[in-house]
């Protein structure tokens, strides 16, 4: 439905020279079992229930701001929408005209009645995923004290056919910027984290996982046990990436969404230089940088290649 003026994106940002995306906010998922998958969330996953409405639960992580996902009642377990935060309404007026100029097919900036409010914007990137742009939405002052619970969403990777076409909406439309190349992926920077959204190259066009920041080594180890706890081993970990320095452990987690506990990302700036993929060749025998991860398990294999992405028009019950 867009993917026609890259070129013009590119020039887009190249002219502001800045990220128009904050953060990455929440991303909304599809679920069969919403009491079950809420359960899930709120119990060994380590997030607070935020809000309630029909068919829908919002959650939390204890690092303050709001909703970091929703859960939404669904025939199948799919994203309905990822969603970014931007600095202002303002600047989501200036992303609609320059969307709206690069020939992508957008929503005005409209008021959400999802829990949190605010303004927001809605598209789709070039593989049909539904992306919201949302600011002036309530966030609290102060996170849950909860131990050991995820304090934010930290990053979401794609799996795209298209990854070129893929990397120049992201750096063009969102002013993303690519900071590390590996054989098999790329990752992506918006903020003082390393990367916000990575792309894998894929035969498929669906989610490889959702990363979670926790407060630190022990934070991560503690997951892994309220995780086994809950009947659910490591399905790739406890390791530390190359890419991003961060600590790393995944799962396939409730109804085989993939999801990752992370800590101590590394934080860098505009004077970060991007590294090629031949600087990022990986040691032979080695997933990480300890040695001590060993290679992803077949379940989180398949569970990093199969959740889609809705091509339906994503619209929440209104908070009551
Ligand atoms: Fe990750």
């Amino acid at each position: 439905m867009m993917n026609k003026p890259v070129t013009k994106m590119k020039s887009m940002q190249e002219s502001a020279g800045r990220a128009f995306v904050f953060s990455l906010r929440s991303v909304q998922f599809g679920v069969v079992d919403l009491a079950a998958a809420t359960d899930f969330f709120s119990g060994p996953w380590g997030l607070e229930v935020l809000a309630r409405t029909p068919g829908s639960v919002y959650l939390r992580a204890a690092g303050g701001g709001d909703c970091a996902i929703g859960l939404h009642q669904r025939d199948k377990t799919e994203v309905l929408r990822a969603d970014f935060r931007a600095a202002s309404r303002a600047a989501l007026e200036e992303r609609h005209a320059a969307l709206r100029a690069a020939g992508v097919q957008c929503s005005e900036v409209e008021p959400l009645s999802e829990p949190g409010g605010g303004y927001g914007l809605t598209f789709r990137d070039p593989d049909g995923r539904s992306l919201l742009l949302v600011a002036e939405d309530a966030q609290e002052a102060t996170g849950s004290p909860r131990r050991d619970a995820p304090l934010k969403l930290s990053h979401l990777v794609l799996n795209s056919p298209q990854p070129q076409v893929l990397e120049d909406f992201y750096a063009g439309a969102l002013g993303f910027r690519v900071v590390d190349r590996t054989r098999k992926m790329f990752f992506l920077n918006c903020n003082s984290d390393h990367h916000t959204i990575a792309v894998v190259p894929s035969d498929v066009t669906t989610l490889h996982h959702l990363a979670f920041e926790l407060g630190g080594f022990d934070a991560v180890m503690r997951g892994i046990g309220r995780m086994r706890d809950a009947g659910y081993s490591i399905g790739w970990g406890v390791g530390r990436h190359g890419p991003g320095n961060n600590i790393f452990a995944y799962f396939s987690g409730y109804e085989g969404l993939p999801l990752e506990y992370t800590a101590e990302v590394q934080q860098i700036d505009e004077t970060y230089a991007p590294g090629s993929v031949e600087k990022w060749v990986p040691t032979p025998g080695r997933n990480d940088q300890w040695g001590a991860a060993g290679p992803p398990s077949d379940e989180l294999k398949k569970a990093e290649h199969r959740v889609m992405f809705s091509a339906e028009p994503f619209a929440a019950p209104a908070a009551s």
